[in-house]
């Protein structure tokens, strides 16, 4: 299995689908990549493209409030990504062709990082990861358990920056995971 390291180098002079055309940077992902928790997202923004840094935008403010409510860090105790690492033109959703094209990167950062927990954000994620029914406004926050993983389907947080009436709902998502780390693998709260 080639380093961690490597597979970054590989991932950021990846051409394998057009996505590789407009970019500023490719987007790895940002955090500890011993984390026990995963976030991942769907494609990089306009921030995101410019900085080579997942949710750097508006909505990631949002999501660093939001985790830092439940003592989680991007940078210290939990690994950040996306199912695309280049950003689609636009702000477009990423084709599927892409995703498919670019989910080796995200399968093999997830089998070195062995999470116990994964939380994808929005519904695009949720569909390539949980399920391709997801119905993400009704099943965000319920678990399903997937091979000793632990998953859940979070709201994105662009949608909550246009529809605020969400973000109840989406703080109690944070306050489940809270719990399930808890739970699971709470060596994330206790570290020297
Ligand atoms: N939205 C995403 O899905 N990912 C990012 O990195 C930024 C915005
Ligand atoms: Fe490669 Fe993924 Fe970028 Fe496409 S999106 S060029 S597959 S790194």
């Amino acid at each position: 299995m080639t380093s961690w390291t490597e597979l970054e180098q590989q991932c950021k002079s990846c051409t394998a689908c057009r996505l590789c055309e407009k970019r500023h940077n490719v987007v790895f992902g940002v955090g500890d990549p011993q984390a026990k928790v995963m976030f991942i997202g769907e494609g990089p923004g306009e921030q995101e493209d410019l900085q080579g840094e997942p949710f750097v935008g508006r909505a990631g403010q949002l999501l660093d409030k939001m985790l830092f409510a439940v003592d989680l860090d991007r940078k210290t105790n939990v690994y950040i990504t996306n199912i695309v690492k280049c950003r689609p033109p636009m702000n477009r959703d990423p084709q599927d062709d892409e995703q498919e094209s670019c989910i080796g990167y995200l399968r093999e950062q997830t089998r070195r990082i062995r999470p116990k927990i994964i939380v994808t954000l929005g519904r695009i994620a949720g569909m390539k990861l949980i399920k391709p029914d997801l119905r993400i406004t009704r099943e965000h926050g319920e678990w399903i358990e997937r091979k000793g993983v632990w998953m859940m389907p979070m709201l994105h947080p662009a949608a909550l920056l246009r529809n605020p009436s969400q973000t109840e709902g989406a703080f109690r998502d944070f306050l489940i995971l809270r719990d399930k780390i808890n739970e699971v693998c709470p060596e994330v709260y206790h570290r020297q």
